[in-house]
């Protein structure tokens, strides 16, 4: 009888220590992403051009960006290079992706994101286990060279924000970090660039059309893509089979 009672009590217990936690726990978690929000949308009011956008990608957008890196790797360890990361939303989906002898290097180009992502590599639990295994590089991705070569590359930097030339080479610096082999992913928002291009001057309507026949060129007969409409604005994963 005394066993059952207590049996009884440890499992109110451990029920209400649930309840207790389960709140607070989702109550940290909704105040990280405000936090997260809050410092992307900062970043975005000073560099808009770089940054891309107000707010970070949704967790679905992270994971079809991911979606090459968990289904078409083999048994060996694999090198993952992340352009733009920005507050960590794409990072952290591919931290829980990493087996334990996979790498990941993050290419940042602006301080301030790195330092914020430095800082959650450290204290979030979604990085246990893998953080020793990331490292983050402040710079261009244009310019990083690592030594070896990466598997996949997964690049948020906003292509079609940059001159023809500039989205040109953030493709061709993925193709060398791939050491000319691997999977490389980019996103693009659904419709912004055709309804940019309806107020746009003549240059800017160039250039927007000069980027989309950049990418189209880069993915011509080796792409796959899905539309994730769980992300404001809806955004197109495109992943490049480069070989
Ligand atoms: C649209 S945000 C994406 C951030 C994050 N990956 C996400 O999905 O929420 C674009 C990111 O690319 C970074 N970026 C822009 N140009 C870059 C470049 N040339 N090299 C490295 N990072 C760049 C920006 O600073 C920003 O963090």
């Amino acid at each position: 009888m005394n066993w059952i009672v207590c049996r009884v009590n440890r499992t109110r217990g451990a029920i209400s220590g649930w309840l207790l936690r389960a709140p607070r726990s989702r109550a940290i978690l909704a105040a990280v992403r405000l936090k997260e929000r809050l410092a992307f949308w900062r970043q975005s009011q000073h560099q808009f051009e770089s940054t891309g956008a107000i707010q970070p990608s949704s967790r679905f957008l992270a994971r079809a960006m991911t979606e090459p890196l968990r289904l078409e790797r083999g048994a060996d360890p694999v090198r993952v290079v992340e352009m733009g990361p920005g507050t960590g939303a794409v990072t952290r989906v591919i931290a829980t992706a990493l087996r334990s002898h996979d790498h990941l290097d993050c290419v940042e180009i602006n301080p301030e994101f790195a330092r914020y992502l430095r800082e959650l590599i450290d204290r979030e639990t979604a990085f246990d286990g893998a953080r020793e295994r990331i490292d983050v590089h402040v710079g261009d991705a244009r310019e990083i060279r690592l030594a070896g070569h990466a598997d996949f590359v997964i690049c948020s930097v906003p292509l079609n924000n940059l001159p023809v030339e500039a989205a040109s080479a953030i493709l061709a610096s993925g193709v060398e970090l791939l050491g000319g082999h691997g999977w490389f992913t980019y996103f693009e928002y659904v419709g912004l660039p055709r309804l940019r291009k309806v107020t746009a001057p003549t240059t800017e309507r160039d250039r927007l059309d000069g980027v989309r026949a950049a990418k189209a060129a880069f993915a011509a007969g080796r792409a796959r893509s899905r539309i994730v409409w769980r992300n404001l604005p809806p955004a197109r994963a495109v992943h490049v089979l480069v070989d």
